[in-house]
């Protein structure tokens, strides 16, 4: 799954969030067994907005992007279908 909210003025207003669980409710209610992504470590807002929606980090690729002149750790992370609480 991949995710982004174009215009800042939207950011951290709780959209994503309801975004992804729509669908998470989807994907799952139509028979997939697990959702996974990737998100660079720097990006604290990304990984709390996924915490939220129950995704845990299941692996770390350490130094595999180069941004902004740095090399930065991905977190692969993972949510099953039996973890998914829709609220
Ligand atoms: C990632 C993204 C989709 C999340 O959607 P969002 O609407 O911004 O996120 P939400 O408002 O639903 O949730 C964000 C959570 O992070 C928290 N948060 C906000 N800014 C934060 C920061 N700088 N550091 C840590 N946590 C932060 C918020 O408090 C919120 O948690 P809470 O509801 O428990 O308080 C959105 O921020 C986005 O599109 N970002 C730009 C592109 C991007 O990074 N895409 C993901 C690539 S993997």
């Amino acid at each position: 799954m991949a995710i982004g909210i174009d215009d800042q003025a939207y950011l951290g207003k709780g959209y994503g969030t309801e975004a992804i669980r729509l669908v998470l409710g989807y994907a799952f209610s139509h028979g997939l067994h697990r959702v996974s992504l990737r998100v660079l470590s720097s990006n604290s807002r990304a990984i709390a907005c996924y915490r939220k929606c129950g995704f845990a980090e299941e692996g770390r690729e350490r130094e595999a992007a180069f941004v902004g002149g740095a090399w930065q750790d991905d977190i692969i992370m993972g949510l099953l279908d039996r973890e998914f609480d829709p609220l």
